[in-house]
């Protein structure tokens, strides 16, 4: 079903919910966790057709936006507007805002502006039985009871279809520059990245392994961008309304364990070396679809993470691969395995409890869908499994909406 509008969303949703039709929302289709994918013959509810768009509010630095709206346009009416919507991620031109909001997405700049529910000042959604939910005026400060926006804000589909939302925006930064610099090694560029999430300028700190970059390189028939080989990589970002490059400069120039840096200012070079980092995904794709294990650790555990992660692989699957990159700022890293075959789930529980036992997370930002669900224990506890279901329950009473993501299976008998 494509709905054009909430109130065709209502509809739908009132009509499946008498007739027991579960339901999967979809949006761009980018999710990483299986999370818009029917597993057992559920409606698919395509969102991309809601594209209100309203007039940004440029007083209060804010915008009423459909939930089929890509990041992307959105971040291009905001900037027309003066203004910047500040979650970013490569996917930008496919995945849809209400996709974001269901997943509580990260990104680039989750460093310096937070995630998407950081950013969600209202929101218009539709619970199972065609209830609108709407509280679309996005105050600064609203304190009238329960948080529906911050509830659906990653509840991935379970509990309403999310089909508007009210964004803060912030004020556009007058210059950018960008660096892309090698390390020694990883311990080096955690270092580094450690101390330079205080530099106010600062918004986006991403690390990569030696192995991504040359798998790049070759998918996107990329220069190597420095001279000599490095055990680590980092891109880093700095904006502000002072031209922030010599800062940057001398920032990369400054750290210790750097074997060699590149700064760009202007938007073609910037954009050349964003390229290293933006082209992983689709670059370890090329390989093969592989285990996307997207962790976080503290920023203390990191180093050992991304050390020991390749050798437990090896151990559980040998031969696999893995290829890791991430938001080192926040201490997520995407563990990203290819080769494992009939291994992968051995794969994945096996990084899944050592980032566990690392005190990490087993989703930092993609969400836990249909393939991680039965892992979530391993990171809430019986208590709070059981008060979501308790949630999924008061919203969802017959269960229609997206009965196979986020919550464990109940095993027959123990309901
Ligand atoms: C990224 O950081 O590029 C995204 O989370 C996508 C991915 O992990 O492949
Ligand atoms: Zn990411």
């Amino acid at each position: 079903m494509r709905p054009a509008s909430v109130d065709e969303v209502s509809g739908v949703l009132d009509l499946c919910n008498d007739h027991g039709t579960a339901v999967v929302p979809q949006g761009g289709n980018t999710g990483l966790v299986g999370g818009s994918v029917p597993l057992a013959g559920e409606l698919v509810l395509d969102l991309r057709r809601l594209q209100r768009l309203d007039p940004v509010d440029r007083t209060d630095r804010r915008v009423v936006v459909g939930a089929g709206v890509t990041l992307g346009d959105l971040q291009r009416a905001a900037a027309d507007a003066g203004l910047r919507y500040r979650v970013d991620l490569a996917a930008r031109d496919t995945a849809t805002v209400g996709g974001t909001i269901a997943t509580n997405a990260g990104g680039l700049a989750h460093l310096r502006f937070g995630g998407t529910r950081q950013q969600v000042l209202g929101i218009e959604g539709v619970r199972a039985d065609g209830a609108v939910l709407s509280h679309l005026h996005g105050l600064a400060k609203d304190n009238t009871g329960y948080d529906v926006a911050s509830l659906l804000c990653g509840s991935e589909g379970t509990l309403a279809v999310i089909t508007a939302a009210t964004l803060t925006l912030g004020p556009r930064p007058r210059a950018a520059a960008t660096a892309l610099v090698g390390f020694a090694d990883v311990a080096a560029a955690v270092a580094a990245a450690t101390s330079w999430r205080d530099v106010h300028t600062v918004e986006a700190l991403e690390l990569f392994g030696p192995e991504a970059l040359a798998l790049v390189c070759t998918a996107e028939h990329l220069q190597r961008p420095l001279d000599g080989d490095a055990g680590a990589y980092l891109v880093v970002e700095a904006a502000g309304d002072e031209d922030p490059a010599d800062d940057l400069a001398a920032l990369v120039a400054s750290g210790a364990g750097i074997v060699g840096s590149a700064v760009a200012t202007d938007r073609a070079r910037r954009t050349a070396l964003w390229r290293y980092r933006e082209g992983l995904t689709s670059a370890i794709n090329g390989v093969e679809p592989p285990l996307k294990l997207d962790v976080t650790v503290p920023i203390g555990a990191l180093v050992g993470l991304v050390t020991d992660a390749p050798v437990l692989v090896d151990r559980v699957a040998p031969g696999a691969r893995t290829w890791w990159f991430g938001h080192v700022g926040d201490g997520n890293v995407h563990l990203n395995v290819t080769g494992s075959g009939d291994r992968a789930d051995a794969v994945a529980d096996r990084l899944l409890r050592h980032v566990a036992d690392l005190g990490g997370s087993i989703s930092a930002e993609h969400g836990i869908g249909t393939a991680k669900r039965q892992w979530l224990h391993l990171v809430r506890s019986a208590a709070e499994i059981d008060t979501f279901r308790r949630l999924k329950g008061a919203m969802d009473p017959n269960g229609v909406l997206h009965p196979h993501a986020l919550l464990p299976e109940v095993e027959p008998g123990s309901a």
